[in-house]
């Protein structure tokens, strides 16, 4: 993708107002811990509306993701923020393949400083073009019908509402256009 990011899944991303580069990268094991940091810097808010509640347990959260980074139809993508040679995790998607009702689901979320500069949607795109290298054809997600974040943002990626959620929460989804 890049030869200063190798491990790059996207464009590097050049945040000119945070004056720093952000990587899209799959996560390894040895980003766990930083995961968890990651996890433990979101704001309350941020942090309650990617889990859907409250969570505390966030380095077990953290170790999952990665965990189930190494099944084939699972994945977690970061984004990574480099500035005069350190890097900080400012983003991530995970996306996990349900093969009864065959189609992936994704939750995602970006550090709160970050937010509303284009993160969120270069993530989705991303996990979109795993998601087709994998042979997937529909990806899926929930939010709560109060995130007008997310619902901003999967309507801009062109997802639709199925109509599936309840009185709390909206179930999206988007059928992948596979190149012929
Ligand atoms: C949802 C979230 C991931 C969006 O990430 P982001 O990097 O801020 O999104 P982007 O900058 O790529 O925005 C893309 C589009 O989403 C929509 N959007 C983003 N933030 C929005 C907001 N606060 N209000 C309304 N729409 C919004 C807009 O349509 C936006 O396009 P625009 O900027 O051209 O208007 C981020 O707000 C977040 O991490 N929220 C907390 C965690 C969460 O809610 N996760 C979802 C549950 S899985």
């Amino acid at each position: 993708m890049s030869q200063l990011f190798p491990e790059a899944v996207a464009p590097p991303v050049e945040l000119a107002e945070a004056k720093g580069v952000v990587c899209i990268r799959p996560a390894g094991a040895s980003d766990v811990e930083s995961l968890s940091v990651y996890f433990t810097g979101l704001s309350t808010t941020s942090r309650n509306k990617r889990f859907m509640g409250a969570r505390a347990d966030l380095a077990v959260v953290a170790a999952e993701c990665v965990a189930k980074a190494g099944h084939p139809d699972h994945f977690t993508l970061l984004a990574e923020f480099r500035q005069e040679g350190r890097h900080r995790i400012i983003g991530e998607t995970h996306y996990a393949y349900d093969a009864a009702a065959r189609h992936g689901e994704f939750a995602i979320s970006v550090a709160d400083a970050f937010q509303r500069m284009g993160l969120g949607l270069q993530m989705m795109n991303a996990m979109e073009t795993r998601a087709i290298d994998l042979g997937h054809e529909m990806i899926a997600g929930e939010t709560a019908r109060t995130n007008a974040e997310m619902r901003g943002l999967a309507r801009k990626a062109g997802y639709s509402d199925t109509g599936l959620g309840d009185w709390q929460s909206v179930h999206l989804a988007k059928r992948l256009s596979h190149p012929r």
